[in-house]
């Protein structure tokens, strides 16, 4: 599919859309639509009220097919890119190759997110389907869509709209991805074909690296699985980057709790338990692309958390990275072992400015804040503030959790130096994050977010849960902000 910038209307354009912000300019916008199409205004106004996500398809005299979107009131980045994702999923059967998307009487900065939207309402979830695949002209190699502006910024807001879209939808690929294709080496395969795409450069440590190197969190956790553990390290440079910004995600490809084993009911949603690696990837390839003026680091710990009798066991005393030992309660508090040594690993050799890990880490902040906001802790207000401002700015919520040192009790050991687990049900997205903390050699500027609710939610383009890309566009506004 190709986008277009266009400044005039072509008079034989057979599908256009126009959207409509519930302003003060409401009623004239609508007033001037129906005037040029020939439109019925008294029936219009009766059905169309411009609010988020509502449509209304009228038919001019001329064989032209207009539609009527509505964004609300004051609708931010994420809504834009809703209404238009629901209608070009909703209406894609019916659209033919050609469709005008009249933004002119948009703010500019918004012109990315319809570009965005539009193409994620392309995305097809039946990756393995061989029957009934269907295609939609509009999304083929020959569907066009023209956007109308005469804004000067609209090219460039068309080319990061079809990038950071292209790289959302390859996470989603990722995430929807069921554990037997995306293993640890897929998930590595993945970062090197990026990296070779858009020219940064991607090492991976493999299980004789690791073990010479004693990332042996990472090791323990992986070593009942059939598919060995990686550590995936990404790196891109700018060459005026003032900042070195390391980000940490957890790639869990599969959770099965290991022989802490997990109920099977949901286990199967456990192929999402690498959200925060395709936060983190998406987070890289675009700095990448776009060309962000930043040094970052991506670290992904990858590794499936299997049942086997080579598995780790509630009681092991196991080593990490950082040469602290920890003492196993429970293996299905597997996240945060590799997060130890993720983020041992980076500050130790990285020493970055800012530091951000994130996780589908755990249940327990899915049961406070729900699929949502994504739970964020950190000791440093200043990125509390700049991380909350990107999350208002995307879509993206983050509530700050705390992280008080009475939590550390959580965590202490008799025979280690600490515990992966209370062993009670009680503040355990705080005990885990005091957990992680005690592997960050003191950071002073570290943020932890548990997207355990948010990276594969309960939204309205799929029938079932599905991969978001969470913290994708969040991180990247964060980078853009501080730049
Ligand atoms: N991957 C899970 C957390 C999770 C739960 C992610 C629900 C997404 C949705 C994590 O590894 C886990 O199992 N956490 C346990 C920790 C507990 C055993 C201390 C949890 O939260 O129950
Ligand atoms: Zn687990
Ligand atoms: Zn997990």
């Amino acid at each position: 599919m190709k986008i277009n910038h266009i400044s005039q209307l072509n008079p034989d354009t057979k599908v256009i859309i126009f959207s409509f912000l519930q302003d003060d300019n409401f009623e004239t916008h609508l007033q001037k639509v129906s005037n040029d199409f020939k439109l019925n205004l008294e029936l219009l106004k009766q059905d169309f009220k411009g609010d988020l996500k509502d449509f209304q398809i009228a038919y001019s005299l001329n064989n032209q097919k207009v539609i009527l979107l509505g964004l609300g009131k004051n609708p931010n980045s994420s809504d834009i890119i809703k209404a238009f994702r629901t209608l070009f999923l909703k209406q894609k059967s019916k659209l033919s190759n050609e469709v005008t998307i009249d933004v002119q009487n948009l703010p500019d900065n918004l012109i990315e997110y319809v570009v965005i939207g539009s193409m994620l309402g392309g995305y097809n979830l039946d990756l393995y389907k061989t029957e009934d695949k269907k295609t939609f002209p509009i999304f083929e190699k020959n569907g066009l869509i023209n956007i109308l502006s005469t804004s000067e910024t609209t090219q460039k807001a068309i080319i990061r709209g079809k990038a950071i879209s292209k790289t959302q939808m390859q996470m989603f690929d990722l995430m929807n991805a069921p554990a037997n294709k995306k293993t640890p080496y897929i998930l590595a395969k993945w970062a090197v074909d990026s990296g070779k795409k858009f020219d940064y450069s991607v090492t991976i440590l493999e299980k004789q690296q690791l073990k010479s190197q004693k990332l042996d969190a990472l090791l323990a956790v992986g070593q009942g699985s059939e598919h060995p553990p990686v550590l995936i390290i990404m790196e891109y440079k700018s060459p005026e980057a003032k900042q070195k910004v390391g980000l940490v995600g957890k790639g869990v490809t599969f959770d099965t709790g290991g022989i802490s084993i997990k109920s099977s009911t949901n286990m199967h949603l456990m192929k999402s338990d690498m959200g925060g690696a395709a936060a983190v990837f998406g987070t890289i390839e675009l700095a990448a692309k776009l060309k962000l003026p930043v040094h970052l680091v991506g670290i992904v710990p990858a590794c499936e958390n299997s049942v086997d009798a080579k598995s780790f066991k509630p009681s092991d005393v196991i080593g990490s990275y950082s040469g602290k030992t920890i003492e196993i309660i429970d293996t299905d508090a597997e996240g945060r072992l590799i997060l130890a040594d993720g983020l041992n690993y980076l500050v130790k050799n990285y020493q970055p400015d800012t530091m951000i890990d994130l996780a589908t880490l755990t249940g327990s902040c899915v049961a406070t804040l729900g699929y949502h906001a994504a739970g964020m802790f950190t000791n440093d207000d200043e990125l509390a503030k700049n991380l909350s401002k990107a999350a208002d700015q995307t879509g993206e919520r983050l509530w700050r959790l705390p992280l008080w040192d009475v939590y550390k009790e959580d965590i202490s050991s008799d025979i280690a130096d600490v515990r992966n687990y209370s062993g009670k049900p009680m503040a355990g997205a705080i005990s885990a994050t005091k957990f992680l903390e005690v592997f960050t050699e003191n950071h002073q500027n570290w943020a932890h977010l548990d997207i355990a609710g948010t990276a594969f939610g309960d939204i309205e383009f799929a029938p079932q849960r599905t991969g978001t890309a969470f913290g994708v566009r969040l991180l990247l506004e964060y980078l853009e902000n501080i730049l």
